[in-house]
């Protein structure tokens, strides 16, 4: 049951065209939130937009590569201008190889690093000044069970391991302004994301996966929404959430 607990609010999310990234701008734009959505493939952001419309929600999509500071800032000035604050900032975009470090190739270790860590720094370094200066706001950061445990895979484990140690470190630093952290940290969730994968490490991935019942985005979605909902004094610092069948 909706309840209108988001109306008002204005929430920025990254990754938005699929998986995790989509399940979130839904769940919160039911809620009430005005949601900025944010990804390369404007196609499917566009028909997101339209989705959320028809079920009264608000939305505006906007084109943008999380790896161009130029651009995510862009995003983040723009909202600021035309909806006067953002109140909630979820970094969702998010790539991974879970090759073993020797069968990964230059390229998809830096697009890791450049995806998982400095794509989170570009839109937290932009929105956060305007939060502090309010005093409240909210920054979500998607990391992974592996930033937390290690499960095989070097980098991909390494970035989110960055990402989850960034997201404490930024809450200790910026809760006194009054701005909240929270780092999420699931499990197996059934997503376009392995399909990412390049075809050996895919299929090592599915075989690994086997028939597991992996958790589905709007699982991860209904934990962002429980940090996001909670009162002003509370932080809710890191939510773990793993598939039952998932060691
Ligand atoms: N699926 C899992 O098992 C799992 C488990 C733990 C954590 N996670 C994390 O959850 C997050 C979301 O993943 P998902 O499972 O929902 O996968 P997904 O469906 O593949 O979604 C990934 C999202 O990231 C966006 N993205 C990738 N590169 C980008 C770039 N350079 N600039 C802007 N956006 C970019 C994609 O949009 P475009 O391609 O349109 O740009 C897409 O919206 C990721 O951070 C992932 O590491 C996933």
């Amino acid at each position: 049951m909706q309840t209108g607990k988001l109306n008002g609010k204005v929430a920025l999310v990254t990754g938005a065209s699929s998986g995790i990234g989509e399940a979130t701008a839904l769940v919160l734009a039911a809620e009430g939130a005005r949601v900025v959505i944010t990804a390369r493939r404007m196609q499917r952001l566009n028909d997101l937009a339209e989705r959320i419309r028809q079920s009264g929600g608000e939305a505006i999509a906007i084109e943008a590569d999380v790896t161009n500071e130029e651009q995510i800032s862009g995003v983040v000035r723009r909202v600021l201008q035309d909806l006067g604050q953002i109140d909630m900032l979820l970094c969702v975009a998010g790539v991974g190889v879970a090759a073993p470090f020797e069968n990964t190739v230059t390229a998809e270790y830096r697009s890791m690093i450049d995806v998982n860590f400095l794509g989170l720094l570009y839109p937290i370094h932009a929105a956060l000044p305007s939060m502090k200066e309010r005093g409240a706001g909210h920054i979500v950061i998607v990391s992974s069970g592996t930033g937390r445990y290690i499960h095989p895979s070097v980098v991909y484990s390494g970035t989110k391991h960055a990402a989850s140690a960034m997201a404490e470190s930024l809450r200790r630093e910026i809760g006194r302004d009054g701005v909240r952290v929270t780092c999420i940290e699931p499990g197996a969730v059934k997503t376009e994301f392995v399909s990412h994968m390049r075809a050996d490490v895919r299929q090592s991935v599915e075989q690994r996966l086997g028939d597991m019942v992996q958790l589905e985005s709007e699982d991860v979605a209904n934990a962002i929404l429980y940090a996001v909902t909670q009162p002003p004094r509370v932080n809710v610092n890191i939510l773990t959430l793993y598939p039952t069948q998932q060691a």
